[in-house]
């Protein structure tokens, strides 16, 4: 069993689909370990990004995550990390696989609906980073 973990992003909250990204996760197998809505400013995002703080991008990336609420999630099941990256398509949605999260609500790179813990090891260090051990259940 591995976990991984998810954020429902700004875009996608605001275009009320959290409950189709969730039925996502529990067709495919992965259940809900943790979840909660969380309004991130931009100490907590910035820090969460830490790793793109050299990155163009990174500006913009803390200003979208506090842009408007967001869902974070810990997920569960066999593969988890990799199940949930294959759900969630290429990170630019204009490249991602028909079928996928990306694919069906995302419009930007920027404004790409969910993000997804990449390795296991990412996984671990973003889990603790959002719950407290007695929030995974
Ligand atoms: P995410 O998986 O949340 O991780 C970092 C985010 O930065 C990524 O999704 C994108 O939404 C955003 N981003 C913006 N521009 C880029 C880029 N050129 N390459 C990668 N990520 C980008």
């Amino acid at each position: 069993m591995e976990q991984t973990l998810s954020i429902i992003k700004p875009d996608a909250v605001k275009k009320g689909v959290i409950g189709k990204i969730v039925d996502r996760f529990e067709s495919n197998g992965l259940r809900i370990a943790a979840m909660k809505k969380v309004q991130l400013d931009a100490s907590k995002a910035g820090d969460f990004y830490a790793v793109h703080k050299d990155r163009p991008f990174y500006g913009e990336l803390v200003e979208f995550m506090t842009s408007g609420p967001v869902v974070i999630l810990v997920l569960e099941g066999e593969d988890a990390m990799a199940k949930n990256r294959d759900l969630m398509g290429a990170t630019n949605p204009k490249e991602a696989a028909k079928g996928t999260i990306r694919a069906d609500f995302a419009d930007s790179i920027d404004a790409n609906a969910v993000h997804g813990s990449d390795s296991l090891e990412n996984a671990a260090n973003e889990i603790k980073f959002f719950f407290s051990k007695e929030e995974v259940i």
